[in-house]
């Protein structure tokens, strides 16, 4: 299915900083080839300082070659430079913006309908829609307008309300996307389509079939240069919040009652809002946290986290796993176990369902069904059953079914290609709603506030290592385990 699109205009507020260079701009110049960008559309960067419009198209040119390395078409690359322009917004000056209006509004040059991507800090957000606002620049009289605020939509419920009610002084729901770059992954997309275009899966996907569902996020990479970032932020909020909780809410959705945005977006909120809060009076069993500690990854010798950051007093963690509750119909008592990490022995995004025993058991510890849907690196979805092994005696051991969801030939497209193009289709199903960015925070907002009050040292992992031993504690019986894209000797129970 392909939508159609107005013309527009797309005005990058942080055109000068690392994302814009490496997803943006690329990201931008990549639509343009496969012809999805509208005929006339243009793109104002919006950067602190004065640059003219030659070196900033070249500078354009340059992030292109960077990223698509030998591969650029020339012909798509002028028609793409052609759309680029540049504006210096000088935050003292008072007049940055009248002025800005004037460019803009000239509609010889710019389709008038408007998106704003803020890749700034989110101090910023809630000003820079002040300032557009102040000159008419957000008013949808004629022409449509939107803005994209990027990830984190505040960094607990309380600032995640004032920044909605900041935007909102100026803005309408339809015209606020909220970035989180999962949903821009086909891999993300895929989990609701698989689900419900296939009739084998819907009749088993829930409580009486169910044993327990596992949304697992694992990096090998650490926090590298982001340790301030990182000590202020902690895995919780950086992943469980946004990408690992949108993963759970497509996974555990009922089907929406239409394909629609705002179909989609309430299925999703509504999942979201019957998660059981957790106990922070039992957090112990529900929530488990550790930080990296030296090891190795890759045959590399890499430091703790507590060496990077230079402060052996935080008690930030770098590795995050819950319990949680789904209290509806569909999942009544069913666990779901999610965790994030850096600094683990596999990087690996997948959702892990383990079924309920089977009805005939013939060996010792046979093992159950588990149904695989891996998103990255690899996408595909595995299941494994039992089955005979051939020869005179009766015993079972586990098959596998396993398919690559992608083939060879199939296009890659980078998340922020997809939420560009979705931006200027006006689809925002695959951005949040204020109402998800909210029951997130809700859920884990207690939770980061009991960790950061527990000024206990932080268990360690070896960086490099599997789950520290000491989380199954948050594991409802005793036969449940970590599972890892590859069954590991000791997991095949
Ligand atoms: C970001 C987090 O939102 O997502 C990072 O801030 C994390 O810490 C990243 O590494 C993971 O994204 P991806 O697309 O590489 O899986």
């Amino acid at each position: 299915m392909t939508k159609k699109m107005d013309s527009c205009t797309l005005v990058l507020f942080g055109a000068t900083g690392n994302l814009a260079r490496v997803k943006l701009y690329p990201g931008l110049y990549r639509l343009d080839l496969l012809g999805r960008l509208p005929d006339n559309m243009k793109i104002m960067g919006v950067g602190r300082r004065p640059i003219d419009l030659a070196q900033w198209r070249d500078g354009v040119i340059e992030m292109v070659h960077k990223k698509f390395k030998g591969h650029v078409d020339q012909a798509v690359l002028d028609r793409f430079i052609a759309r680029n322009f540049y504006q210096a917004n000088a935050p003292e000056d008072t007049q940055a913006f009248a002025k800005m209006k004037n460019i803009l509004t000239d509609e010889s040059i710019f389709p008038q309908n408007f998106a704003y991507f803020l890749s700034v800090r989110p101090v910023d957000f809630g000003p820079i829609v002040e300032e557009l606002t102040q000159v008419g620049l957000t008013q949808e009289d004629q022409y449509w307008r939107r803005v994209v605020v990027e990830k984190p939509f505040g960094t607990d419920l309380a600032s995640a309300k004032a920044l909605q009610a900041s935007l909102t002084k100026n803005l309408q729901e339809h015209q606020i996307y909220r970035i989180d770059h999962y949903l821009g992954k086909s891999a993300l997309q895929n989990i609701l389509l698989q689900r419900f275009t296939n009739t084998i899966l819907e009749p088993l996907w829930n409580k009486e079939y169910i044993d327990h569902v596992q949304i697992t996020n694992t990096e090998k990479l650490g926090v590298g240069d982001r340790t301030e970032f990182y000590d202020s932020t902690g895995a919780l909020r950086d992943m469980i919040q946004s990408h690992v909780l949108q993963t759970l809410a497509l996974t555990a959705m009922e089907l929406p009652t239409d394909l629609s945005p705002d179909g989609i977006r309430a299925a999703k909120i509504k999942v979201l809002e019957q998660i059981r809060p957790i106990p922070v009076d039992a957090l112990e069993k529900h929530a488990f946290r550790a930080q990296y500690a030296a090891g190795e990854v890759d045959g590399e010798k890499v430091a703790g986290y507590l060496e990077e950051l230079g402060n052996t007093s935080s008690v930030v963690e770098t590795y995050a796993a819950l319990k949680l509750f789904i209290d509806n119909p569909r999942w009544q008592g069913v666990p779901f176990y999610i965790r994030t990490a850096k600094r683990l022995h596999e990087a690996d995004t997948r959702i892990a369902i383990r079924f309920k025993k089977a009805p005939l058991q013939i060996n010792d510890g046979q093992a159950q069904n588990w149904l695989i849907i891996g998103i990255q690196p690899r996408e595909c979805i595995k299941l494994e059953v039992q089955s005979k092994v051939p020869g005179l005696d009766i015993n079972t051991r586990s098959i596998e079914l396993d398919a690559d969801n992608r083939k060879s030939e199939d296009d890659t497209v980078d998340a922020y290609e997809a939420l560009l193009l979705n931006l200027m289709q006006g689809d925002n199903a695959n951005y949040l709603h204020i109402s998800e960015a909210e029951a997130q925070w809700r859920l884990v907002d207690p939770v980061v506030k009991a960790w950061a009050e527990d000024r206990n040292p932080v268990h360690q992992y070896a960086a490099g290592s599997a789950d520290p031993k000491a989380s199954k504690v948050i594991f409802e019986s005793e036969d449940q385990f970590w599972r890892y894209s590859i069954a590991l000797d000791g997991d095949a129970h």
